[in-house]
């Protein structure tokens, strides 16, 4: 099977989302980040993706790093933990950045507090997947890998 030839996919990950193997197992499983990092850049290269991963807690950071996207990746996986609810200044450089963009929860936001209910990206994204913990990844780079090679 041909890869596709736009296939760099950068996997972000905002807020808190360093302390996960500290954080409530119940919602957030076992996993510390460097262990999903790894898992995921293994599911990319299943799929013939070249994945790019950042965390940070720091929302210029992350605004800066997403600035740069367009000259560093071709797709965007992002969970950008809390930010995910208020931050309306990442649903700006989200959408300035212009790629096709999938958001992803390990927790299922949905059936939890009111206000994990809200996303600052809804209608910019292809896909949102929530509540599947780290397979909810996998599922991401496989619809991106499908978006790239159309
Ligand atoms: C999260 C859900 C958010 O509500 C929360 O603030 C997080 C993690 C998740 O992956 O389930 O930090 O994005």
């Amino acid at each position: 099977m041909n890869g596709p030839t736009r296939n760099r996919v950068a996997v972000m990950h905002g807020v808190n989302l360093d302390m996960l193997g500290k954080r409530d197992p119940e919602h957030y499983g076992t996993m510390t980040l460097s262990e999903l990092e790894n898992q995921i850049r293994k599911w990319a290269k299943e799929f013939d993706l070249e994945p790019i991963t950042y965390q940070s807690n720091s929302e210029s950071g992350f605004i800066e790093f997403l600035h740069r996207l367009p000259d560093t990746a071709d797709a965007l996986v992002v969970n950008p933990g809390a930010w995910t609810h208020y931050s309306w200044a990442i649903r700006d450089a989200v959408e300035i950045a212009g790629l096709p963009t999938i958001e992803v929860h390990l927790s299922d936001v949905d059936e939890r507090e009111q206000w994990r209910r809200v996303s600052v990206l809804e209608g910019l994204t292809v896909a949102r997947v929530a509540g599947k913990g780290p397979e909810g990844y996998r599922e991401a780079l496989e619809e991106l890998r499908a978006v790239l090679v159309s």
